[in-house]
């Protein structure tokens, strides 16, 4: 396909804080793009816990545009059923990965009438990128990444956006980003890592360097990284200037992370908590209760993660578009990750666990959600001090293993120092990782479809307002 100008008739599109209030209603909580995980069924989850603006996975480019005879276009977005990019689903940014100005807009192009942004990938840091040439391996192709971004500016009806990488220097960050606005991105997404900053290397975000962003251009910017617990929201937005935050991981573990925290008494940490589940698997239509004081933490809302997984399953059960058991699985290692090391066989049966059916999905979480009900209840006469914890290698607090909470890794040597010194805690920090298996997994099973992996392992350093060190993970 040619790349070809806009037809002069063409309605004025919205651009820049217009687009950011008028289309997108002032979003300031915001999920990221994440590959096999903002799915349909997530997006929806997390709209029902506080989450005002949903990217979808990166979808590739090229891929899609020559998917013309193969499932590819409908695995990635699938528009037959009205509900992806559907009233339910907006506002919605779909973002694809892209080397090639004429690819990207042919794409664009089929998916502009389901989303209110296209998104371009420059952050992707895998050396999957590296081979197909995509994500933060473009950083250096300023020419490139100018073309690709204005000629979506220029052809589409909708605004387009890019999320990317800070450089080592501040000034070279701010060059960047004074590019990408030049170019026609209406919104930019700084996330504040370099390109070597992955896996074991992940390290902590730079604010300062957002900061610097936010500064120098007129264009809406969303802050990504470093964000555990919904009390770092506030302290993100402060310290960078930035218009919204953006969370991936943090949001995983707990799907509530956005929902507003009420302080409750902590006495009342225990209680029950009354918007399980039921084990019909029927609950999906219903909108979640308001958020109890049990669950509530001055780090934020922490729902019992059973109920959020059987929350999550109702709305895949329910809903007409499918979802792909790896999602499913990776969603459920994630959210209950703070009780499966306890839970061996609930851990071992979800590893098993392929789909299509859900049945074996709701068996676990049910059976989860028995024994986390059943412990909660036993620890009614705990004080709040006798329940948090403090990680040994972070310092950063561990709530009670019934309830969603962010996972952070120590480093390679601060994890020898902590399984030596208490094995015995299965509260605090794990040397093994039951969720890891399943992201590189669900990674295999994306490159085998020919799919590019996410942008960032799942696994990095994490600064919390609610730590008294700064935690440092792998
Ligand atoms: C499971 C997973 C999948 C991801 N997939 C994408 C993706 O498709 N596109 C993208 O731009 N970034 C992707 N990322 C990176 C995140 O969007 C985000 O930039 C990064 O995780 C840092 O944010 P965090 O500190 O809140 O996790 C992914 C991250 C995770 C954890």
């Amino acid at each position: 396909m040619t790349v070809t100008q806009a037809p002069a008739s063409r309605p004025r599109k919205l651009q820049g804080y217009e687009f950011y209030r008028e289309i997108l209603g002032s979003p300031k909580y915001v999920v990221a793009p994440m590959v096999d995980q903002s799915e349909l069924a997530w997006r929806r989850l997390s709209r029902r816990y506080g989450a005002q603006l949903v990217y979808t996975p990166m979808i590739n480019a090229k891929m899609f545009a020559e998917a013309t005879r193969s499932p590819y276009r409908e695995q990635n977005f699938n528009t037959a059923n009205g509900e992806e990019g559907g009233p339910e689903d907006r506002p919605l940014i779909i973002q694809f990965c892209a080397n090639s100005p004429d690819q990207l807009l042919t794409s664009a192009k089929a998916l502009e009438p389901h989303c209110d942004a296209i998104d371009l990938n420059l952050g992707c840091p895998q050396d999957i990128a590296k081979k197909g040439r995509y994500g933060s391996f473009l950083q250096d192709e300023w020419e490139l990444i100018y073309k690709l971004i204005n000629t979506l500016h220029e052809n589409l009806s909708i605004p387009v956006t890019a999320k990317f990488r800070v450089f080592p220097t501040v000034e070279k960050t701010v060059e960047y980003a004074k590019m990408l606005e030049r170019a026609g991105a209406q919104i930019i997404t700084c996330h504040g890592r370099l390109r070597e900053q992955r896996g074991h290397r992940s390290g902590l975000a730079d604010w300062a360097k957002i900061r610097a962003v936010k500064e120098a251009v007129s264009i809406p910017v969303f802050a990504n990284g470093n964000i555990l617990y919904h009390s770092d929201i506030e302290r993100c937005l402060a310290e960078t200037g930035a218009d919204a935050v953006m969370s991936a991981e943090g949001q995983l573990y707990n799907a509530a992370l956005f929902a507003p925290a009420l302080l409750s008494a902590p006495s009342e940490l225990l209680a029950p908590t009354t918007n399980s589940s039921s084990s019909n698997h029927s609950s999906s239509s219903q909108s979640p209760s308001p958020p109890s004081p049990s669950d509530t933490f001055d780090t934020g809302l922490h729902p019992r993660h059973a109920d959020l997984a059987l929350e999550y399953l109702s709305i895949v059960q329910v809903q007409k578009t499918p979802t792909n058991s790896s999602a499913i699985k990776g969603h459920l290692f994630k959210l209950m990750r703070p009780a499966l090391a306890r839970e061996p066989d609930l851990r071992d049966k979800l590893g098993r666990t392929r789909g299509p059916s859900l049945e074996p999905f709701f068996e676990v979480a049910e059976e989860m959600k028995r024994r986390m009900d059943r412990d909660a209840e036993a620890a009614a006469e705990k004080s709040v001090a006798e329940l948090i914890t403090y990680d040994k290698a972070t310092g950063l607090k561990v709530l009670p293993h019934w309830l969603a909470q962010p996972y952070f890794r120590p480093l390679p040597e601060q994890r020898e120092v902590v399984a030596e010194d208490d094995a015995s805690q299965a509260t605090s920090v794990q040397t093994a990782d039951p969720d890891a298996e399943e992201d590189s997994l669900a990674c295999k099973r994306l490159l085998s479809n020919r799919t590019p992996e996410p942008e960032d392992e799942p696994k990095r350093a994490k600064l919390s307002s609610s730590s008294t060190a700064i935690p440092v993970c792998a």
